[in-house]
Parts: structure tokens; sequence; C-alpha cells
């Protein structure tokens, strides 16, 4: 089978297409044919192995292999169809549309992958295409984990930092959904895409702080390493919550000490993607609640466009890879 693989960290000229052995499925183990993936910005970090929060590098380079990667082939966020399943596995059958994610053994830049039928895996929604369900599972589970547990009552005021990415076009819906009144932070280019997700306010970063506009907000959704702790606590109400994706030690510490010692609290969190969670999307999708918002989609043979893409920033939505038609 044709695969996308890395067998080096390093720039984009690491990623080659290649012929590789097509896995065959364990007793509990499902096959499927990969018809489309997610190019997110964590595999360009876990590529290049440059990661926003320093902290990261040392357990992911002890996970992922230390001297070049051990599993060579990227991707964990997928749409497919099952092919093959192994004895033991009844909660699958041949010709089953599914969506979702891998975790860390990744594969899913390859036509053909195996993974554990106990994996975090969903029938597809039936109003989306493969591309369409392969630009969910990433952004909606970690913005729905992060959005449930920043508990939004309705009327309140959210700010989602970094609002235009994978996680944040899906936050932004969320917290309207959730009744809330969206600031939505990001670079000019993606104001009119995320007035479109709902946002009702917008702040362009590269012109204006939003946490020193003399606003005060319910939550703060922050999804950019680089932001001010002190301004961003500063900036909620009484009883306000912040939450970050990309934890620093500095904010994983600061976060502490807020939650005792104020009446705010800061919540960091690496997002469980569950099953149960992945089915909530499937059924705000089909319900038309929500939908992913797709930038481009390449072919499985253009991944280095595709990476490049994604790591300068100009796009307007998720970026997806065509593996098979
Ligand atoms: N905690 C978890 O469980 C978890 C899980 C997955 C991912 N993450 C991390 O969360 C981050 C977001 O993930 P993602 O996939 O949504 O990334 P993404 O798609 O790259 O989105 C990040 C967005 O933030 C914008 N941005 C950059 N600098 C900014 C600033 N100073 N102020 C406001 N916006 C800014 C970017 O726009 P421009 O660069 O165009 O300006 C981009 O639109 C990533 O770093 C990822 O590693 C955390």
């Amino acid at each position: 089978m044709k695969a996308i693989v890395y067998r080096q960290y390093g720039s984009v000229d690491v990623l080659k297409l290649e012929d590789v052995a097509k896995p065959i499925p364990k007793s509990d183990e499902i096959l499927i044919r990969i018809h489309a993936a997610e190019a997110t910005k964590s595999d360009c970090e876990l590529r290049s192995f440059r990661f926003p929060v320093a902290w990261f590098w040392l357990p992911l380079r002890l996970a992922m292999g230390i001297r070049k990667p051990r599993r060579p082939i990227l991707g964990s966020y997928f749409a497919g169809e099952v092919v093959a399943v192994g004895k033991d596995v009844s909660r699958f059958t041949v010709g089953d549309a599914i969506f979702g994610c891998t975790g860390l053994s990744m594969g899913a830049y390859g036509e053909y992958l195996c993974v554990s039928a106990t994996a975090t895996l969903v029938k597809k929604p039936n109003n989306l295409t493969y591309e369409e369900a392969a630009a969910v599972p990433l952004g909606g589970l970690n913005a729905l984990h992060f959005m449930r547990r920043a508990n939004i009552q309705k009327g309140e005021t959210v700010v989602i930092n970094g609002a235009g990415g994978s996680i944040g076009t899906f936050a932004v819906q969320l917290a309207k959904q959730m009744g809330a009144i969206v600031t939505a932070v990001d670079s000019g280019i993606k104001e009119d895409m995320l007035r479109q997700q709902g946002a009702d306010h917008f702040v362009d970063y590269q012109k204006q702080d939003f946490a020193e506009n003399d606003q005060a907000y319910d939550v703060i959704f922050d999804m950019v390493a680089a932001s001010s702790y002190t301004k961003c606590i500063k900036s909620l109400k009484p009883k306000g919550r912040y939450l970050t994706a990309n934890p620093t030690v500095y904010k994983m510490l600061r976060s502490l000490w807020t939650s005792k010692l104020s009446d705010k609290t800061a919540i960091f969190a690496l997002a469980a993607e569950r099953e149960d969670e992945l089915m909530d999307l499937k059924k705000m999708i089909e319900a038309g609640e929500i939908r992913p918002v797709i930038g481009r989609v390449f072919e499985m043979q253009q991944v280095r466009e595709a990476h490049v893409h994604v790591e300068t920033e100009q796009r307007l939505g998720t970026v997806v890879l065509r593996i098979t038609q």
C-alpha cells in the first residue's frame, strides 16, 4: 500500500511517499481503508519535533523515538471504511463508514490502518463526506472537552484565543451552542470565517491585545502558549474560568495558585479523546448544530505542501489529506 512516511525528524522534506506492507488485523482489531486524514498542527510539530511548549519535548521524544520516529507513518485523525474485522470484533462490520482517532500510534497517512476495535471510533455522520468527517475528531473532541469543563452558562462572555485553528473553529461553534457571547481572537484574515461560525466579536491579535482592552470575560479558552497568564487572569470577571490547551510549566504552577487563592478557576488539561464525546459530536453534526470548517483538501502526494500550509497559518479552517477515493 502507499503511505506517507517520515524516517527522521525535520523539515517537510523528510515526508516521502513510499510503498509499505499492508497491515493485517489481529483478532481484536479492524482494518480500515483510509479515505481522508487531517493534516494537523500536532503532525507538523511531531515531524519537526518543535513544540510551542518546551516541556513537551522530553516525554514525547521518549514516546515517539529518541533517534528517529519509532512509528514512521504520521496521522492520528481520519475517516474511512472498515474492510476487515478480527475474529473477536463484534462492534463493527465490513462496509461501515467510520471516523475517529488513533492516539499516538498514528498511521492515518497511509491507505490502510489497523486499530483496536476499542479505539475512539464512531460511525461517520451521515451528512458529511469523508474529507469533512476527517476534520472533526481533533478539533471537535478537544473543543468539546474544554468547553464542557468551562461550564458555560447562557449569556456568559467567552474568549477563544487562537480561534481560527482546528480546535478554535469548533470551540467558537460549541460556545455559541451553549448560549455564550463569543469573542474570537486570531489574525485578521480569519475574521470573516470566524464570524460565519458565530463569533459575535473579533479581535485581531496582530493589532490589539484582547487582555488589555478594558473588557472582562467569564471564560477565556487559550490555545496560545505565549499569551500572558497574568493579563488573562486579570481579564476574567469574578468567578471567571481560564482554560489553557497549551500549558507552559509557569502557567501550570500559577493555575494551582489561582484556583486556590482566588474565586477564579484556572484549568490546564490534555483532553482525553473519548468515544462518547465523539458520538456527541456526530449527533450535533447530524442535527445541523455544528460543522467542520475545511480550509483546503490536498491529495496525499501533496503532503509537503499541506504541512507548509498548516505551518504558515494562512489556512481558513482545517487542512485535510485525501488518501484514497
Ligand atoms: N491540550 C490538549 O489536549 C491539546 C490537544 C491538541 C492540540 N493542542 C495544542 O493546542 C494548540 C492549538 O491547536 P490547533 O490544532 O487548533 O492549532 P492551530 O490549528 O494551529 O490553531 C492555532 C491558531 O492560533 C492562532 N494564533 C497564533 N498566535 C496567536 C496569538 N498570539 N493570538 C491569537 N491567536 C494566535 C493561529 O493563527 P496565525 O498563526 O495565523 O496567526 C491559529 O489560527 C496547538 O499548539 C496544539 O499543539 C493541545
